[in-house]
């Protein structure tokens, strides 16, 4: 039988969070049920940060009490601080997700405080979830470079992903915030983690910037990963990371997967009309090579 790789959905999430025009409640919900209807069960809907930070998420309580809640989908959101986690619970997340980062630097631009007060922070956060019987994952940012540092040493994100690791997260996501990964650095940082956590509780989360991702993602699966986050049509970028484009495309993604013999319970056709639905609301083209190759043709014109 076919072995499976999870697809976690973040295009909602890190997808939108930096779109400067304003997107309303019903724009993402319709993208959440279409993302849904193609067979998409793990989606980080919302962000419970300060909206003065980010904006573009201040609907987040509004879009978790309207998601379609049959069929078993996994809804999870942001939580930076006890105050995001009182809103996730409160808003009915079936998972949050604290993000620190492997840079100084970034920590202190996208969060305000030091990696070790992130750390501390978080420890309550965590805390408090698992008393909710909330399943908590952990961002690690800049795992592969940082865009005020430069190159980060695999150890420094080692370190971090074991604090999370200890803490209680059932999940580190490896963030290539500013996609600048090659297969060889992404070994290298693997390697790394892979010696202090085992594969099966580690996801790639890779930016596309350089077009790098989906041969990190061969790179991380030859090197056992199973779990991939990725955003629809390739949305996105982190506000606190200039330059940093969206995240590797699930249709991309689940063309790879597919090809490689992996199943994701996704519906590739479906996914690619979810992919249609956003970007003609925000009035742009697909990132996805694969949305691009399979878009059914305009009426009238021959192939
Ligand atoms: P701060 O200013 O240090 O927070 O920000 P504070 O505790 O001093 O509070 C200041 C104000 O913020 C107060 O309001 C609080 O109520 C409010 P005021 O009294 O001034 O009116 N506040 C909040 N409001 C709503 N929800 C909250 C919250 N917390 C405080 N949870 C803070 C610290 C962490 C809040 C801020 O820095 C922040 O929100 N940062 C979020 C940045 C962000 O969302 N970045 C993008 C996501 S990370 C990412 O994209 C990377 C990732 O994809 C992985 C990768 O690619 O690498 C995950
Ligand atoms: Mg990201």
């Amino acid at each position: 039988m076919a072995e499976y790789v999870k697809i976690v959905e973040v295009g909602p999430r890190d997808g939108l969070q930096n779109e400067k025009q304003p997107i309303d409640v019903d724009t993402k919900l319709g993208l959440i049920e279409r993302l849904v209807a193609a067979g998409v069960t793990h989606i980080e809907a919302a962000s419970f940060v300060s909206p003065k930070w980010v904006p573009q998420m201040a609907g987040s309580s509004e879009v978790m009490a309207r998601v379609p809640r049959s069929g078993g989908v996994h809804y999870s959101a942001l939580t930076p601080n006890l105050q995001g986690l009182e809103a996730a619970i409160k808003a009915g997340c079936d998972e949050v997700a604290v993000f620190g980062a492997a840079s100084e630097s970034f920590s202190q631009r996208n969060i305000n405080c030091s990696i070790r007060e992130s750390v501390e922070r978080f420890r309550s956060v965590i805390e408090t979830a698992q008393a909710s019987h909330l399943r908590v994952r952990g961002y690690v940012s800049c795992v592969l470079g940082c865009p005020y540092e430069g190159p980060i040493a695999p150890q420094k994100v080692a370190d971090v992903a074991l604090l999370l690791h200890e803490m209680g997260c059932a999940e580190i996501s490896l963030g290539d915030t500013i996609g600048r990964g090659t297969p060889r650095s992404t070994r290298l940082m693997l390697e790394a983690c892979l010696k202090v956590i085992p594969a099966e509780r580690l996801a790639g989360h890779y930016h596309d910037t350089y077009g790098m991702a989906i041969a990190n993602i061969c790179a991380s699966l030859e090197m056992g990963l199973r779990v991939f986050d990725s955003s629809i049509a390739g949305l996105g970028g982190c506000p606190y990371a200039a330059g940093a484009s969206g995240n590797v495309a699930t249709e991309d993604v689940v063309y790879l997967l597919h090809g490689e013999g992996f199943t994701t319970g996704i519906d590739l056709p479906r996914l690619i009309e979810a992919g249609q639905f956003i970007c003609d609301a925000l009035s742009r083209d697909t990132s996805s090579r694969t949305g691009r190759a399979m878009a059914p043709l305009p009426p009238g014109t021959n192939a």
